[in-house]
């Protein structure tokens, strides 16, 4: 019997220093996206691709998290109390999505390290890691078709999203090669959208670039990453790289756990660790939101008109 992937690691044991002073003691990754926290978003899209034992990567002061998907007695009692049915419900929600683990990073020593914290957890299938401050529209199942690559080639498979010259610096970078893989009809991306991954270099110099392809926060890893992750050397920023790990598995035999492919994703996302692409996310989703929707594009379409406001 084939049995798919269940479980998804959310590493959010990172500083956020981009984001200081809002995140000195609040995690980034509870940062208000509208009215939901940026994580739960990220919970909600592993739980809609089937994913439902989740691991969350914590770290010293991200206590939170666990305490936003555990239950709230007191709170909910109170809510049902005062008749308050819809408060009650939205409060119930994080706690229902999803079967909500986590395990403590004891220092961020970077993404690959938060990564190998899960591996007793992870056990030896193939997995997905989803980080804790990206957010993907729900729009755009991007998840799902990753997890039809997989099931499919075997390996790992990374998202790539095509970015400027002068944004790859910022990211992981690709080096890829025409897949034979055509895609799944069902994984909704046109043809194409899938490459082999031949080599990867984290945030490039100019000399170093291998293409526009820049390694965004979704992967289906096989777990051949931890012995590697194990054996990893700190890379760049002096952190164990979650890309250099990546990097050695494109370059190891199939029967060995390698072998990378890259999903092209052109659809929307963003970095809620980084301030611009965070109000971002809040104009797009507020724009959408059922509560506040409608009279919050009036306002900005008015205030885009004379901005000074
Ligand atoms: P980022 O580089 O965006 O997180 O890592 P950061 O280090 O918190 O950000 P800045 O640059 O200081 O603002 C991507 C993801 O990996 C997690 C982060 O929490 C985030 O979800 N991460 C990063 C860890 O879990 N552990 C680490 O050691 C580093």
């Amino acid at each position: 019997m084939l049995v798919g992937i269940s479980k998804a690691v959310i590493p959010a044991a990172g500083l956020g220093t981009r984001f200081l002073p809002a995140t000195k003691a609040v995690p980034k990754e509870l940062l208000p996206v509208v009215d939901v926290p940026a994580i739960q978003y990220v919970v909600a899209e592993a739980a809609a691709a089937g994913l439902t034992d989740i691991l969350i990567v914590t770290g010293r002061g991200k206590d939170a998290i666990a305490d936003h998907f555990d239950r709230a007695p007191d709170l909910e009692r109170m809510l049902d109390a005062k008749g308050d049915a819809a408060r009650l419900a939205a409060v119930r929600v994080p706690s229902e999505l999803a079967t909500v683990h986590t395990v403590r990073q004891g220092e961020p020593h970077g993404l690959g390290h938060a990564v190998w914290c899960a591996r007793d957890h992870v056990g030896g299938e193939p997995f997905a890691v989803l980080l804790g401050d990206d957010l993907i529209d729900e729009r755009d199942p991007l998840l799902t078709a990753m997890l039809a690559v997989q099931r499919r080639a075997g390996g790992s498979v990374i998202t790539l999203m095509p970015v400027s010259a002068e944004q790859i610096a910022l990211y992981g970078c690709a080096g890829v090669a025409p897949s034979e893989l055509g895609v799944a009809p069902s994984a909704g991306l046109p043809e194409g959208d899938v490459v082999r991954v031949e080599a990867l270099v984290e945030k490039p110099t100019p000399s170093q670039v291998l293409s526009h392809y820049a390694v965004i926060g979704r992967y289906v890893l096989h777990p051949a990453v931890f012995d590697v992750l194990e054996r990893q050397e700190p890379g760049r920023g002096g952190e164990i790289q979650l890309t250099d790990a990546i990097a050695t598995l494109a370059t190891m035999p199939a029967d060995q756990g390698g072998g990378v492919h890259g999903v092209v994703f052109r659809g929307r996302r963003y970095d809620t660790g980084d301030k611009l692409d965070y109000l971002k996310a809040v104009v797009c989703l507020a724009s959408r939101h059922p509560d506040v929707g409608g009279e919050f594009r009036a306002w900005l379409t008015d205030f885009a008109r004379s901005p000074e406001e």
